[in-house]
């Protein structure tokens, strides 16, 4: 026995083919039956050299697996074919294959994980914070004065009254209402509370408001809420937080400004926009021929903030920034029509199923 005799023999079982059951049980025959050629092999093997043993045996035992699994091979395709004729096949095999519908990631999801990872990369974590809140976690603990606008009933979806009572005027007032949180503010408060510092965090989540539904408002959206929390967080620490946020987002040539604004829960505040992705900051229908996209809210925690939640705010200061998930979505994608991102229309999801 030598190897050529092995090798010819593996390209004889390779070309084997058999159309019915008996050219299929002599193809048996041939190879594995009592007088069958690899039967033989085996039965030469005493007279290998004891030094070559091994290596044959191998050889052998992989010719003799082949022909095995050939024959298999055959004795399926003969019966399922026997089967199709006869009209009882398991399978019809010359069917094509099924379709199937791989499913996407909806905009506003990659939007908000583009947002966090970039926080994350910079070493923030992630924070999360129930939808239905209190009034303190919402309103109260973030310096919103009682008369404020954003907390009656047209702004505000309320889930519970809460207790009734007479104040001194002899007037009925609500004490703790529950409501939609109207922000992801509210994950600051929460996280603050926690105290462990220095705090460092993005807090992502769904937010509500009582508007009439629009293609520029909706009721529900998303907005992802940053905080930076440690002794002697400045002015400069956030503006370059910011910046370098854009930057990721939206390119590294991107350019930003910041406009004095107002919030209650910060001072300063600032409103930032971005240099217009689309034209390049010349002025274009997307920024309105400004140049400029805003793209967040921010400031320097107020002191009242910090100590609302047990924080000193001689010893530590902060920032904190809040950006709409479905703004970002739509300076992106050039979507305007606030209203697609929440009906579902796979024909408008579809067209996302190629992003990540
Ligand atoms: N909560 C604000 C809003 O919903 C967004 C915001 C602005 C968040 C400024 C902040 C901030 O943390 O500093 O419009």
């Amino acid at each position: 026995m030598d190897k050529s005799t092995i090798n010819s023999l593996m390209e004889q079982i390779a070309a084997t083919r058999a159309a019915t059951t008996k050219e299929l049980e002599e193809a048996r025959v041939r190879f594995l039956g009592k007088k069958g050629a690899i039967t033989e092999l085996f039965e030469q093997f005493r007279s290998i050299p004891a030094d070559q043993k091994k290596e044959f045996g191998q050889l052998m035992n992989q010719l003799k697996n082949a022909a095995a699994a050939k024959i298999e091979e055959l004795r399926e395709v003969i019966e399922n074919n026997g089967a199709a004729a006869e009209g009882t096949a398991k399978e019809d095999l010359t069917m094509p294959g099924s379709q199937y519908d791989l499913g996407s990631r909806h905009p506003v999801s990659i939007v908000r994980q583009e947002i966090v990872d970039i926080f994350r990369k910079f070493g923030y974590d992630v924070a999360e914070g129930p939808e239905i809140e209190d009034d303190w976690h919402v309103f109260e603990a973030l310096n919103f004065p009682p008369e404020h606008p954003a907390r009656e009933m047209q702004d505000t979806f309320f889930v519970s009254r809460g207790e009734q009572q007479t104040d001194e005027n002899g007037n009925t007032v609500w004490h703790n209402p529950l409501l939609l949180r109207t922000h992801t503010s509210s994950v600051q408060v929460r996280t603050m509370e926690k105290k462990s510092l220095p705090i460092r965090v993005v807090c992502p989540g769904r937010v509500f408001r009582n508007e009439a539904i629009s293609a520029r408002a909706h009721c529900i959206f998303h907005q992802v809420e940053g905080l930076y929390i440690d002794e002697g967080v400045t002015f400069a620490d956030m503006k370059q937080a910011i910046l370098l946020f854009a930057r990721e987002m939206f390119g590294p040539e991107t350019r930003i400004r910041m406009r004095p604004s107002y919030f209650p829960f910060t001072e300063p505040s600032a409103e930032v926009d971005v240099s217009c992705n689309i034209c390049g900051g010349k002025g274009c229908n997307i920024c309105k021929g400004t140049g400029w996209l805003e793209i967040l809210g921010c400031g320097m925690v107020d002191p009242n903030v910090l100590e609302a939640s047990g924080i000193d705010s001689k010893k530590y200061s902060g920032f904190a920034f809040g950006m709409g998930v479905e703004r970002i979505a739509m300076l992106k994608w050039q979507v305007k029509d606030l209203r697609n991102y929440f009906e579902n229309d796979l024909r408008f999801l579809n067209e996302f199923n190629t992003v990540l």
